[in-house]
């Protein structure tokens, strides 16, 4: 459609007609009868229902065309209905994890990555997927870590930006392609004491130096939508920030899309006791240029009024409800309102063969080798014990694979099954032994077993894993009688106990059973990790160390492992950093395997067999301990940045834990060893004047030549670090700045050299602009952010 019908469509068009474009429900509630969720009480009808601009959370593509042919035949225009859908790291080939994906260090396989779930995704009925989050993270103990690419911006922004690219093709109207929303704007990661949806206070350089250029780089990268935030920045909520929205987001990145509302952020600005009602809250949003309201009655119950009082202008809904036309005509939905949906082609592409062989290629390039003492890896012996909660578990992906299916994951147990030809594990080559369960009772997860009362027949009836609340309504409300009452609590404690007990005595008959195989090995592979359920949204946590039953399981069996000379390769699963207490010193190896979805038995089987050599990086510091966290290598040097003279006790530092990260960011061995040269620059002197992308000679050039000192080909990220010396606001102690990879044969030297320009220089100055600052900086050139491969240089 030429935007002038779009023009004419949007005349035509009622008061009603227009609002109705601006909200979303989920796609649930098309069959629901009363009080669908996004839609006011007034609004709840068949008819309100037939105007809604989109939806979230339908997938399948008979589904989704029955949906969209009897949406558009009630349409008074025939609008076609956006699909919207979080394909967050796969649709049905799941891919690691973000955090998984950032530790691969190449924007290509995160690009690929997309692209597949695109292709997928779009063939099932999708339009556009809440994807990807260009969040920033620091802090282990927030739970959406595993959605980033994690703590630095550099990393985040090419990540991010090849996502965008690989969801949204070339061209937009390609059927194999969908729109991608960067979220969650702005600085979403920054929340308080690591807990999900609290307040983030940054301050302005900092919020511009590192939490908003990763959105930046998706957004020029093209991205069609963008997602608000929940929290409040510097105290104003990101859904009401007019100075956010209107002068960063649209003025200053030139975004022209559409900007849709997180899962309720509208209304909550109640909550946050920033709007007196849902009436006000719309009001906020709209001026502030929220263009969706995801999931609430906000809109549908309040912006016609608004817009008749004169409180919004008709122009300003008009530009809103543009923006929504713009996207589905973009789409070319008008043309083709299924746009490519089909049951058979998603036969054919989800779960390709080729799909899954690019799941397994990322898989193998995510895994981080912490430890390899003496060469452990890869495995070499004839007996070979796979022990752990993770051998044989197929939630290998996160949370947020909502449109996966757990049975098409790769366990540890099938892929080494095929490796070495032993499918029932009951003799040959390798045993297998789960060793505990992956938690105790459900109490790592905050849940457990309690009766609650029936709401139909007023019995008390068993619940297993449901939440506290429910007791807490239990113990409350819930049930009037006393007798009833008592009888749930006392249930409820001695449930509790006696299934405690029998998980406990459950696990030491597993520990037992481990022992034995371990025993009987030469080699021992102990497959620990988070639960699924422990990281994605609302899953904060204090103690970021593994479940209890697995603490305990480690340390039987690296007991064991050290008194009989066993070898311990020690796998862990996880959506963040965490507290590895003991585990690297106890163990032989220590390997990484984020939440590697689809593929990740495969995946991980080729590295640890050899197969492949470890390539993966750290994107986020590992800590001593969670009182380190917020944790970023990009730290500050202090005042006091260690003990020197004279100064040995009042210097920045824990008495009882070192400053520095255990491993840090961009960190990962290989098998075999490379050795970096010296920095050398091309000069050392930099002038501001006359350097600029299109002048490439005028910038410094900076190599080293990288070797591989092993025996084995091996592919190494050689990362380019810089420090500004001194600057007019205090200057981070090291940034990253570039990383290139290269893949080396033993024995092979290879040189690897990058460009430094001034723009690459800039930042936030106390003029509070980009701009550089002449004087000295120095360029580090190593395998992870803590190298100090550097030499001087001026600009001038
Ligand atoms: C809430 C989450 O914060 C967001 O990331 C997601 O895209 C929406 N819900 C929709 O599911």
């Amino acid at each position: 459609m030429k935007t002038e019908d779009l023009k004419k469509l949007l005349s035509e068009m009622s008061l009603e007609e227009k609002v109705m474009q601006l909200v979303q429900i989920p796609g649930s509630e098309f069959e629901a009868d009363a009080a669908v969720t996004g839609l006011s009480d007034g609004a709840s009808t068949d008819r309100a229902k037939s105007l809604v601009g989109s939806t979230l959370g339908v997938w399948g593509a008979e589904k989704a065309i029955a949906l969209q042919k009897k949406y558009i035949e009630n349409h008074p225009h025939h609008i076609p209905l956006l699909l919207m859908l979080d394909v967050i790291h796969g649709h049905k080939t799941v891919f690691p994890c973000p955090l998984g994906l950032g530790a691969t260090f190449d924007p290509e396989v995160a690009r690929a990555g997309a692209e597949v779930q695109a292709k997928e995704a779009s063939a099932e009925g999708v339009h556009v997927t809440f994807s990807p989050m260009a969040d920033l993270v620091r802090d282990a103990r927030w739970g959406r870590v595993v959605e980033s690419c994690g703590e630095d911006k550099y990393l985040n922004g090419q990540m991010v930006s090849a996502m965008v690219r690989g969801y949204q093709g070339d061209d937009l109207q390609d059927k194999e392609h969908v729109a991608a929303c960067v979220k969650h704007f702005a600085a979403y990661g920054g929340a308080e004491a690591g807990r999900d949806y609290n307040n983030v206070e940054l301050s302005e350089h900092t919020l511009r130096e590192q939490y908003l250029p990763a959105y930046a780089d998706g957004i020029k990268a093209g991205a069609r939508l963008v997602m608000t935030s929940f929290n409040p920045l510097n105290g104003v909520p990101s859904s009401g920030n007019k100075w956010l929205m209107k002068d960063v987001l649209r003025d200053e990145m030139g975004f022209d899309g559409v900007l849709i509302s997180d899962w309720a952020a509208i209304a909550e600005m109640v909550n946050w006791g920033f709007a007196k009602d849902l009436e006000e809250a719309s009001e906020l949003a709209m001026k502030a240029g929220v263009d969706i309201d995801m999931c609430t009655s906000c809109y549908s119950g309040n912006l016609d009024k608004l817009v008749e009082s004169g409180k919004i202008s008709m122009e300003l809904l008009d530009e809103a409800v543009m923006r929504v036309l713009t996207l589905k005509n973009d789409l070319g939905l008008f043309e083709d309102p299924y746009r490519g949906a089909s049951a058979e082609r998603a036969k054919e592409i989800c779960l390709s063969k080729e799909n899954r062989e690019l799941a397994r290629a990322a898989v193998q390039k995510s895994l981080v080798l912490l430890e390899n003492k003496d060469s452990a890896l890869p495995l070499s012996s004839k007996k070979i014990a796979f022990i752990g909660p993770y051998v044989d578990e197929k939630k290998i992906h996160s949370t947020w694979a909502i449109s996966g299916d757990p049975e098409t994951n790769v366990t540890i147990k099938e892929a080494a099954c095929e490796v070495y030809g032993c499918a029932d594990g009951s003799d040959g080559e390798i045993r297998f032994a789960k060793g505990c369960n992956m938690l105790l009772n459900g109490t790592d997860l905050g849940y457990g077993v309690y009766k609650v009362e029936n709401a139909d027949t007023h019995e008390l009836e068993k619940v297993e894993n449901a939440d506290t609340d429910e007791l807490v309504k239990l113990e409350n409300d819930a049930a009037d009688d006393e007798r009833l009452r008592k009888e749930a609590r006392e249930f409820a404690g001695n449930e509790r106990m006696t299934q405690e007990s029998r998980e406990l005595a459950e696990n030491e008959r597993m520990i037992k059973e481990a022992i034995e195989a371990a025993k009987w090995a030469d080699e021992v592979v102990l497959c620990l990790g988070e639960e699924i359920g422990q990281s994605g949204e609302s899953t904060s946590r204090v103690d970021i160390t593994l479940p209890k039953p697995q603490d305990k399981l480690f340390e039987e069996v690296s007991k064991m492992s050290k008194k009989l000379g066993k070898k311990l390769i020690t796998l862990i699963f996880t959506g963040r950093p965490l507290d590895l207490k003991d585990i690297p010193e106890k163990s032989d190896a220590l390997l990484i395997c984020w939440r590697p979805g689809t593929e990740g038995g495969h995946g991980i089987m080729d590295v640890i067999t050899g197969k492949v050599a470890p390539s993966g990086k750290l994107p986020m510091s590992f800590p001593w301990s969670v009182g380190q966290e917020p944790l970023h290598y990009d730290h500050y040097n202090t005042g006091r940045p260690k003990p020197s003279e004279g100064m040995s006790i009042f210097s920045s530092r824990y008495l009882d834990c070192p400053n520095e990260a255990r491993y840090p960011f961009g960190f990962g061995l290989t098998y075999g060893s490379t050795v970096v040269s010296e920095v050398k620059l091309s000069k050392d002197v930099l002038n501001s004047m006359c350097s600029n992308s299109v002048n490439e000679s005028a910038g410094i050039t900076a190599s080293v030549t990288v070797k591989n000192a092993g025996k084995r080909e091996v592919t190494e990220t050689v990362q380019l670090y810089i420090r500004d010396m001194t600057g007019s606001r205090i200057r981070p102690v090291t940034e990253l700045k570039g990383f290139q990879k290269v893949t080396l044969l033993p024995g092979e030297a290879k040189e690897v050299a990058f460009e430094i320009r001034e723009d690459m220089l800039r930042f936030f100055t106390i003029n509070n602009r980009f701009e550089s600052e002449t004087g000295r900086f120095t360029a580090y050139i190593g395998t992870d952010s803590s190298t100090q491969n550097g030499t001087e240089f001026e600009l001038v």
